[in-house]
């Protein structure tokens, strides 16, 4: 964690990248996630607290999953923005794409094009 918690130190966006499982990350991602809340929680920043790991950086998150996204972002945002609120960073929002079955390709145009202007939002 400690080259993690780093390069989260010296960002002003923070990217999680991973499949959606059962509405959320996967868990060696929620594991990272888990121990930043500590480094941030730890200290929520401002007095008398000290200072805060995630304070003033912004979060963003990028999933696939297999289910229509407009089901996967409900409650997976949710937890995010709570997540946010809680331990100070802002909430950038989330890209979800779907892969519907394993006949077809994941990537495709409107893909790219959507992860384009997604990653625009994030500059
Ligand atoms: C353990 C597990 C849990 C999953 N949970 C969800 C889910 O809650 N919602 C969903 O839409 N897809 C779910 N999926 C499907 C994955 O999101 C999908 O397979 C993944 O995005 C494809 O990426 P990959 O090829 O990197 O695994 C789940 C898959 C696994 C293996």
């Amino acid at each position: 964690m400690q080259p993690i918690l780093r390069s989260i130190e010296s960002a002003d966006v923070i990217v999680y990248a991973a499949p959606t499982y059962i509405w959320s990350f996967p868990a060696p991602v929620k594991a990272v996630i888990d121990r930043s809340v500590y480094a941030s929680c730890k200290y929520y920043g401002g007095d008398p607290y000290g200072p805060a790991l995630m304070k003033g950086k912004r979060i963003a998150v990028i999933t696939t999953c297999g289910y229509p996204t407009e089901r996967v972002t409900d409650l997976f945002e949710e937890q995010m923005r709570r997540y946010c609120k809680h331990c100070g960073p802002t909430y950038a929002g989330m890209l979800a794409e779907r892969q519907r079955n394993l006949k077809e390709a994941f990537m495709d145009e409107d893909k790219e094009m959507r992860a384009r202007a997604f990653a625009k939002t994030l500059l």
